[in-house]
């Protein structure tokens, strides 16, 4: 019988990357893309797999379960990339944050246990859950010490999953990843704002001293690694998935700089963020030990990713310039920092 796997926040950056991944390495699969089309949703980043007889978009919400339930009936396998997902939008205003991420996750979590059907329910959960890590690197038996909205959201859905498989038998798989990059990545995330700025002429607003530490993962090493955990992932359990690549704010600023041609002095420290992690860092054994390891090299999947955009500017720019909400969100943010 024809597998079928229902991906939530399929418009979104990591979800459409996921998709174009599954059309490519599983084309018999149907996909069923169920997205809320926020502001960071995007159909324009599903063409070239929009047309294929076994794609289906669903426009809802994971937060109702009305639109929820019949589709967990048709379901193999779900990923719920769903959520709100930057750590700016959740400082000013955690309420979306807690309503989808972790609301709507439990509202998934229950059509599960009631229909039965899916084998296999990947949270797509972060790294952030495990706060900021001053040495060494985090393990999944690590506690979480999540310090902001965002991460705290997802530390909620990322133990409500779990707890779903220890207290109903619910097939749950929960994975922690990294900073992703690649193509369609909505522009107020470091590397895409960094890059499209760089490209206008404008000013990079680095936070703070710029020396945070993040681990970047290219958007299809994850891909990769949620596939081989859909088919050979232990129920019950948590795998990290980081790209083993760490790298100061300011140096990945450089490199950006480096690749576009552009002078160093776009660079613009602005005010921190609050509660600013300091440094995310994931011991990733688990997964190699599944088979896992990233491939991306980051100088080569970096100038890939520089180019989409220089390639792709209608697509930045219609969100950039196009949107009343992405420039009520900037002046919001931004103002008050330059
Ligand atoms: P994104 O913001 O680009 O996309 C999120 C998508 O979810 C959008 O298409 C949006 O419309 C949709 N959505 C939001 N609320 C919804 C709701 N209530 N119902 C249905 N759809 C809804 O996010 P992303 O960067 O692609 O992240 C995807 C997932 O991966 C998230 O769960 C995030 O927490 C996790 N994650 C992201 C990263 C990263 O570096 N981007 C790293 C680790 C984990
Ligand atoms: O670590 C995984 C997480 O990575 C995901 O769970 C989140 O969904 C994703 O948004 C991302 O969170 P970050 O906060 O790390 O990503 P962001 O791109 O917002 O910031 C990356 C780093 O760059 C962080 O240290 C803050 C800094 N930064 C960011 C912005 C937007 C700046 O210095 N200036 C900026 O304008």
């Amino acid at each position: 019988m024809t597998t079928t796997i229902l991906v939530t926040g399929g418009a979104g950056f990591i979800g459409s990357n996921f998709i174009h991944y599954l059309a490519a390495h599983h084309p018999e699969w149907r996909v069923i893309n169920l997205d809320k089309l926020t502001y960071a949703g995007n159909l324009e980043n599903l063409h070239g797999v929009d047309e294929r007889p076994n794609y289906r978009f669903v426009h809802g919400d994971i937060a109702d379960r009305e639109t929820v339930a019949p589709l967990m009936a048709e379901c193999d396998y779900v990923v719920n990339f769903a959520a709100e997902t930057h750590v700016d939008r959740s400082i000013h205003d955690a309420g979306d944050f807690i309503r989808t991420d972790v609301y709507g996750t439990f509202v998934l979590l229950e059509a599960i246990r009631d229909a039965s059907r899916p084998r296999r329910f990947v949270q797509i959960s972060t790294d952030e859950v495990y706060g900021e890590i001053e040495s060494g690197s985090a393990k999944e038996t690590d506690a979480i010490a999540p310090r902001n909205p965002y991460s705290a959201s997802k530390a909620g859905a990322d133990r409500l999953a779990y707890s779903y498989f220890v207290t109903y038998g619910v097939p749950v798989i929960v994975t922690r990843a990294s900073n992703n990059y690649g193509p369609r990545q909505f522009p107020e995330k470091v590397i895409p704002l960094f890059v499209t700025n760089a490209l206008e002429n404008k000013p990079l607003p680095l936070y703070g001293d710029g020396l945070q530490v993040r681990d970047w993962l290219h958007v299809d090493d994850h891909c990769r690694g949620i596939d081989l955990l859909l088919h050979e992932g232990v129920l019950g359990e948590t795998y990290n998935i980081g790209g083993g690549h760490e790298l100061p704010n300011l140096e990945l600023t450089r490199q950006v700089l480096r690749i576009l041609g552009k002078p160093e002095s776009l660079v613009a420290h602005v005010a921190d963020r609050p509660g600013h992690d300091r440094r995310y860092s994931l011991d990733t054994a688990k997964l190699r030990g599944l088979g896992w390891s990233p491939k991306v090299p980051f100088d080569e999947g970096l100038r890939a990713t520089v180019a989409w955009y220089r390639e792709n500017p209608g697509w930045w720019q219609r969100i950039k310039s196009g949107s009343a909400e992405y420039r009520r969100f900037h002046e919001r943010h931004y103002g008050p920092r330059s």
